[in-house]
């Protein structure tokens, strides 16, 4: 019940353990059609450049950054926590001149700083937000930032990595152009890929790049030949077990149903606020843009805050996270993120801390 890995289903611990084929093997090939296929039906587009990258979510980041950025683009980067912090690092490393909207930790991005920053730049290439705080729980709203973003002629990069499978997002609608996910959070599938999508608008800026793409590793040009809808050309070797997992965990969460996977995480959202309720506990995140899947839980005044996360783990075997930067030793981070977003796990987190406090 941590910020994630969060728990992973048995069927995903067990594709994993299922023997391995070569990456350039017919069915392997085929699994990799049915993961993009799956992960189209989950970020809710049609871009054909969806698939994983082998890495974390930073490599997803990293992956956005290195093909639509060139040294002197002009950046606007919401900073509501460590992820747009980590965001603008990575843009500064590509050459990108950055300028940060800032906002309190726990608060949204509003969409009047974002069109104040991109009335400041001459050229803006590029908006980039968090959707989803996990180091504070907030959810920033996307659909106007976006229309602000492209009116300026700016392409608008999303942060996904905690969002996806727990609550709406929706790539086509919202005219997201870049968009990079993880797999630990509440897709419930161990750490390891980065599912991403580009528009063809994000496409036809990196076709139109003046110089390469930096990285090797994460060019989408030399991917798209592994990954693409023609010949498998060998890029790198896949990661081949961390596919099977994700497979798996689309899968699952197919046959949940997308509406019906947000319901139970809103339901049990709902559920941990009302016992935090009845013992005077309260989320910290800004009123109306809280998580369902990451709830920031302000530590009463008094209470030892990492000693009570110490003592969940050890004597409960709850895992919660600590707050980070400056809500460090004011918040426990829990976490109800895809298979670990239960009412079980939301009344036993209250009975721990109930009887601790
Ligand atoms: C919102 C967000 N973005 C990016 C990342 C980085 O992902 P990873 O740690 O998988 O590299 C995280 C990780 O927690 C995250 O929560």
């Amino acid at each position: 019940m941590g910020p994630g890995p969060s728990d992973v289903p048995p069927s995903v611990l067990n594709a994993m353990s299922q023997p391995l084929v070569g990456h350039l093997d017919p069915s392997f090939v085929q699994m990799m059609e049915e993961i993009k296929d799956m992960l189209r039906q989950v970020f809710l587009t049609e871009n054909d450049m969806t698939f994983p990258i082998s890495g974390t979510g930073s490599a997803g980041m990293e992956f956005c950054f290195v093909n639509l950025i060139e040294p002197g683009d002009e950046v606007i980067i919401g900073v509501n926590g460590v992820f747009g912090g980590r965001m603008s690092d990575v843009a500064t490393r590509c050459g990108a001149k950055v300028t940060q909207v800032e906002a309190e930790w726990g608060c949204i991005i509003e969409p009047d700083q974002v069109a104040e920053a991109l009335a400041s730049v001459e050229n803006p290439k590029l908006v980039a937000i968090v959707h989803a705080e996990t180091s504070t729980g907030a959810l920033t709203p996307i659909e106007e930032i976006s229309k602000l973003a492209h009116e300026a002629g700016a392409l608008l990069l999303l942060d996904v990595v905690t969002s996806l499978g727990g609550c709406p997002v929706r790539i086509d609608e919202w005219e997201v152009d870049a968009v990079y996910g993880g797999t630990q959070k509440c897709l419930s599938c161990p750490p390891g890929l980065s599912p991403v999508s580009l528009s063809d608008r994000a496409m036809e800026s990196v076709k139109g790049r003046q110089g390469g793409v930096q990285s090797w590793y994460l060019d989408v040009n030399l991917l798209a030949n592994y990954w693409g809808d023609g010949a498998r050309v060998y890029h790198h070797t896949a990661p081949i077990s961390m596919n099977y997992a994700l497979h798996e965990s689309l899968r699952l969460v197919l046959e949940e149903g997308l509406e019906k996977r947000w319901a139970r995480h809103q339901a049990n959202h709902e559920r941990l606020k009302a016992g935090l309720d009845g013992l005077g506990l309260q989320l910290t995140a800004q009123e109306g843009h809280r998580l369902w899947q990451l709830n920031a839980v302000g530590v009463p005044d008094g209470a030892d805050e990492a000693g009570i996360r110490t003592t969940l783990l050890n004597e409960y075997g709850i895992e919660v996270g600590a707050g980070l930067g400056p809500l460090q030793g004011k918040v426990w981070r829990v976490g109800l993120m895809g298979h670990s977003s239960s009412e079980e796990n939301v009344d036993r987190f209250l009975a721990a801390l109930k009887s601790l406090l």
